[in-house]
């Protein structure tokens, strides 16, 4: 049983294959609190200790006088507020007298197998005999509100997720200013913050940092996850690297604004809390009603960075995606939005889905620009109809041309927005977000829909369904190509304005999962201005989504490198473009941007019709490489061996199989580096005892495998290193592969 009560120490212990979870009730007063989490305890005795309530002054009834040193210090595992813990709180509700004191204790706790939906929300899951979980009821008994605390545990997996749901048990309206999905007290340690952090066309830099007193926090107010931070927080023990040390990541499972803080109290105390930020936040709750928070994870690894990594993607894969695509090839596809922009017609894309079907290209996504009067990005957003000026013949035309040629059809939608000239916007110009009195501010001359309201989402939703039940469309890209800004809905009272921005969460929620409804069998992609919404909240609906428009192979080893820090390769949108790139003019072997490609979902963005005779010959070659390997990068594990973003000057990753018995190393040579022959890449996750041989996947000869002739043991690999030859010039490229023999 991965989660037990100790009746006696009213302890409750939470068990992973590697950590535990330890709270308890303390005597006193029946608070809940933290004790332990980390390296697992194979015998918890005497862990209710660790609540040091013996020691003066920690024991609040014996020392009323001084009761806040108590409440200042005591590990709360759902902190309070306004009651003397002058640290984080995870909970603040406003009365109908306008105070905000809140203390919780305990009333009650459930477990049972398995796992509750989070209404409305997306969220890991997992049958009853792959997690369990414990649900803790605490309550204020000044207000009668009611906090249930969710925890799942994982039986193979280091992880155990949080949520937090708030019941107005009282007879008052309660406003809700604050509500975190967890809240984690640490009793200290020296520690590094982990974050990802970007911009657009530069998403998920990783960045660390040193964690000193006071708070140090992560966080959005954009409407979305951001490119621009990212709603993860990892605390790293001093000197932990891929391979050692221990690994605090917490995760959330929301694509709005969010807050992770990581504060360091006055006594070096650590406590964590991630949920929605409160700030613009505010949820009106009538006697009996209840607000569900969002799914936070957490992760413990006592083995570096890399474990944590897999750990995440194994969650990910197993228990969070739900796509029936998520074991299966995706379609190699080629978009058209780098190769014409808005400047095609049907003509174009059936020439470009020419030439692709002979090279061995899967699937055409006619991007951007097919729909209203959208002839640039200053309109038409909202207009579903076919633009047949364009599109001559219409849709069902278009893609039967397509499919004649073997490929399957794709489509992206921007569902969520409203151009200020367009028809929706003339008919329903109070459709957009915005304040009285306020001119809304435009980003790439747009505004965004206020899909919080049923009858908005419904319009657009007709539209869309409308167009692909119109034709053999197998593939929907969902684009979001700018944040949130003046926040109000003409459609709620005043009183409900601070819900808007977790409701338009919920409405686009709601939106892809009656897209999915509809069409069970579509592959998703999401994207958000490239990278913008790339967040386990959207993986819950699509399997893939668009890591970024910066298509070069540089600056996507650092942005899939900070991806696959979290993310398993399965669900990075990566393709290869022309070059020079277009966001950074810089220009890369043809075979290095394919090789890039190839630990994502792999496909192309370049108008192939155009191509160079040579790089036209490559392209059956990286699909014939994609084909060999896409089973092994989609499902296997994932090993970080060197860093372009730490060295500048080379970067190298592996993907094994389960049974260990097949790798592939990506290896990048950045820079050229004068009087350096060759370097050893210490390989990982491999036999100990195993031979492999290795050879070269060829992504431009005749043959995929071009045999090294070397054979090398599993030890010598991981300890000694596979020595690898300096290759010549910047951007080049090597992928090994690794066999048993
Ligand atoms: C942003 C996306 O990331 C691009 O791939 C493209 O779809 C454009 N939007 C279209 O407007």
């Amino acid at each position: 049983m991965s989660i037990q009560y100790l009746e006696k120490e009213r302890v409750f212990c939470l068990n992973t294959p590697g950590s535990t979870y330890l709270m308890g009730i303390a005597a006193q007063e029946g608070f809940l609190g933290h004790l332990y989490y980390g390296t697992k305890l194979e015998d918890i005795t005497g862990a209710v200790e660790l609540f040091r309530t013996q020691e003066s002054p920690y024991v609040p009834e014996k020392n009323e006088r001084d009761r806040g040193s108590f409440m200042d210090k005591f590990p709360f595992e759902y902190s309070s507020h306004g009651v003397g813990d002058f640290r984080e709180s995870s909970i603040r509700v406003r009365t109908m007298g306008g105070q905000t004191g809140t203390s919780l204790t305990y009333v009650k706790h459930e477990i049972y197998g398995g796992k509750r939906k989070l209404e409305g929300l997306p969220a890991t899951f997992g049958q009853e005999d792959e997690v369990t979980t414990l649900v803790i009821t605490c309550r204020d008994e000044a207000t009668g509100l009611e906090v249930e605390l969710s925890y799942s545990v994982f039986e193979k997996l280091d992880v155990i997720t949080r949520s937090a749901r708030i019941i107005n048990g009282g007879l008052e309206t309660l406003m809700l200013e604050k509500a975190m999905s967890g809240c984690l007290d640490m009793d200290g340690g020296e520690f590094d913050v982990l974050t990802l952090h970007g911009s657009w066309a530069r998403e998920r830099h990783m960045e660390r940092k040193p964690l000193g007193h006071g708070e140090f926090a992560v966080s959005t107010l954009r409407g979305e996850s951001s490119h621009q931070e990212h709603p993860f927080l990892g605390l790293l023990s001093k000197g932990a690297d891929q391979v050692q040390g221990e690994v605090y990541g917490f995760h959330f499972v929301y694509s709005g604004n969010f807050v992770a803080k990581a504060q360091m109290s006055q006594f070096g105390q650590i406590r964590v809390v991630m949920g929605i930020n409160p700030e613009d936040f505010c949820w009106k709750l009538e006697p009996g009603e209840s607000f569900q928070t969002p799914e936070m994870v957490m992760v413990y690894s006592a083995e570096g960075i890399g474990k944590m990594s897999r750990t995440l993607h194994d969650l990910y894969r197993g228990h969070l995606i739900r796509s029936p695509w998520l074991h299966k090839k995706r379609p190699i596809l080629i978009n058209n939005w780098e190769a014409t922009y808005f400047n095609f017609d049907a003509d174009k894309i059936v020439s470009i889905a020419e030439e692709s079907a002979k090279l061995g290209i899967e699937m055409l996504v006619l991007d951007d620009g097919w729909f209203g009067n959208r002839f640039d990005d200053n309109r038409a957003l909202g207009d579903w109809w076919v633009n047949e000026d364009k599109i001559k013949g219409g849709m069902g035309e278009l893609v039967a041309k397509v499919n004649a040629l073997g490929m399957k059809f794709g489509l992206w939608f921007e569902p969520e927005m409203i151009s200020p000239e367009s028809e929706l916007y003339v008919k329903h110009p109070d459709w957009a977000l915005q304040i009285p009195g306020r001119k809304p501010c435009r980003c790439r001359n747009q505004y965004v829909l206020d899909i919080t309201r049923r009858e908005v989402r419904d319009a657009i939703l007709e539209q869309v369904f409308q167009i692909l039940h119109s034709a053999n469309i197998e593939y929907v890209k969902w684009d979001m190509n700018r944040p949130l800004t003046d926040i109000g809905s003409a459609a709620l009272p005043a009183d409900r304005q601070g819900e808007v921005y977790h409701r338009y969460v919920l409405g686009m929620y709601e939106m892809q999962e009656r897209l999915l409804q509809e069409f069970p069998n579509l592959l998703l992609e999401n994207c958000s201005g490239g990278g913008g919404r790339f967040d386990p909240g959207m993986l819950y609906y699509s399997p893939q989504i668009w890591c970024s428009d910066d298509t070069d192979a540089i600056e996507r080893l650092v942005i899939q490198e900070g991806t696959s820090l979290l993310y398993p390769l399965c669900c990075m949108g990566a393709h290869v473009s022309v070059c020079p790139n277009h966001t950074v003019g810089r220009s890369t072997p043809f075979a290095t941007r394919g090789m890039t490609a190839l630990t994502g979902t792999f496909g192309y963005e370049l108008d192939v019709t155009k191509l160079s005779e040579e790089d036209k010959a490559a392209v059956p070659k990286q699909v014939r490489a994609y084909h060999a390997c896409n089973d092994l990068i989609r499902e296997g594990n994932y090993y970080r061996i060197a860093s372009f973003w730490e060295n500048r000057l080379y970067d190298c990753y592996q993907v094994v199989d389960d049974k260990k018995e097949k790798a592939l190393v990506f290896f990048t040579q950045v820079l050229g580096e004068p009087a350096m022959h060759s370097r050893r890449l210490k390989l990982q996750g491999l036999k100990e005892n195993a031979k492999y041989k290795l050879s070269l996947i060829d992504l431009e000869g005749e043959e995929l495998l071009k045999d090294t002739g070397r054979v090398l043991g599993g030890s010598v690999l991981m300890h000694a290193g596979l020595q690898v030859e300096r290759p010549w010039g910047d951007f080049q490229g090597r992928l090994f592969f690794l066999e048993e023999v």
